[in-house]
């Protein structure tokens, strides 16, 4: 089957400041094998990117090593609200961190809600971490300064309830969903191990994951929230949150497709349509993946392009296969070989 080459509007690469997690390279590698040619990356990095000199420098490591192509995030700030509308263009778009989770760039104030919500352009994409009542707050304070918002890794029954009402009130909202969030729940975290089962937002109830599929039609994007850590960090004291997720995405969504709980192109939509349209993204030319959808494999992390070297879906089977991913008229990726050499991938701002 042949599908348009997949966008993820949400991706954690750890470069620059930990690249033995993930660099622009090891993981633009696991977004073509996991059949995505687009990715926008986040900026909760080290140093996070939050202005023109840590911008330039994200964007120098992306120039020289992406494989597929990108754009990236700028990171909302107490100091920079006023700074940030002069670099909008360059950039996927701002994100705001209301709750807490990996690096230092949450914002708790706000007033600071309300600056960088009416300072940033309102034509340019907006993405709030936001969980919970926190989200209700995202929802008002983006509603008054009157600009679209993009409720990231939307996790809750009562989250996903709230933006179905405020999508039927005419509000500017939309949202995306990871798969983990789909496919597994806090029961998990036992058999994953306490370390391997942090992220954020946390695992919910089976009542929280039944809700997502119940409001398919209220979930724009599947985004993955790849986070890589290794795993000497999740396993180790102090494990941080997070879950790889680009080389597992595709095939777990594509065995929802053979089950019945999804259409090919609700997916589509999903991975594609969608995220082109609110990310404002051009098109690719000459770009299309392959699948074989018949095909049955386990999932091992040892297989993979990431860094991070494991994921939480280990020795789940499932069915259907990224083949080939044609990216700009080149074949980026055939049979798990990844052909698209270090510096292929295009700034797509
Ligand atoms: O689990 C998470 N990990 N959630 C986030 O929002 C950030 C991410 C990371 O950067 O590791
Ligand atoms: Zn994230």
């Amino acid at each position: 089957m042949i599908l348009p080459g997949l966008i993820d509007p949400h991706v954690h690469l750890r470069e620059p400041g930990a690249t033995h997690k993930e660099d622009w390279d090891s993981g633009t590698a696991a977004a073509l094998a996991g059949g995505f040619t687009i990715v926008l990356t986040m900026p909760n990095t080290n140093p996070p990117v939050t202005d023109a000199l840590s911008l330039d420098m994200a964007l120098q490591a992306a120039r020289s090593k992406a494989r597929c192509d990108y754009a990236q995030y700028l990171g909302a700030g107490a100091c920079n609200p006023v700074e940030l509308p002069a670099l909008a263009e360059r950039a996927a778009g701002l994100k705001m961190y209301l709750d807490q989770t990996y690096g230092p760039l949450r914002l708790d104030d706000m007033t600071l809600w309300m600056e960088h919500l009416s300072l940033w352009p309102h034509h340019l994409p907006v993405v709030v971490h936001a969980e919970g009542r926190t989200m209700a707050a995202a929802i008002l304070v983006a509603a008054l300064a009157d600009r679209p918002l993009h409720l990231a890794h939307v996790s809750l029954r009562e989250e996903i309830l709230l933006i179905r009402r405020a999508k039927e009130s005419g509000l500017k909202v939309t949202c995306e969903v990871a798969p983990h969030h789909l496919f597994l729940t806090r029961d998990d975290i036992p058999s994953l191990g306490a370390g391997r089962g942090e992220v954020r937002p946390q695992l919910a109830t089976p009542a929280d994951r039944q809700a997502l599929w119940d409001n398919l039609a209220v979930i724009d994007c599947f985004a993955t929230d790849h986070a890589p850590h290794t795993l000497a960090e999740k396993d180790g004291p102090n494990p941080p949150p997070g879950f790889p997720g680009l080389e597992t995405a595709l095939p777990l969504l594509l065995t929802a497709v053979q089950e019945d709980r999804l259409t090919i192109e609700q997916l589509v939509e999903r991975m594609f349509t969608n995220p082109r349209r609110i990310f404002n993204l051009p098109e690719q030319p000459e770009t299309w993946i392959e699948v074989d959808m018949d095909a049955l494999w386990e999932i091992r992390a040892s297989d993979f392009y990431t860094r991070c070297a494991w994921t939480p879906f280990e020795g789940w089977q499932v069915r259907g296969e990224v083949r080939r991913v044609v990216l700009r008229g080149r074949e980026a990726f055939h049979n798990g070989e990844v052909l698209a050499p270090p510096g292929y991938g295009i700034n797509l701002r």
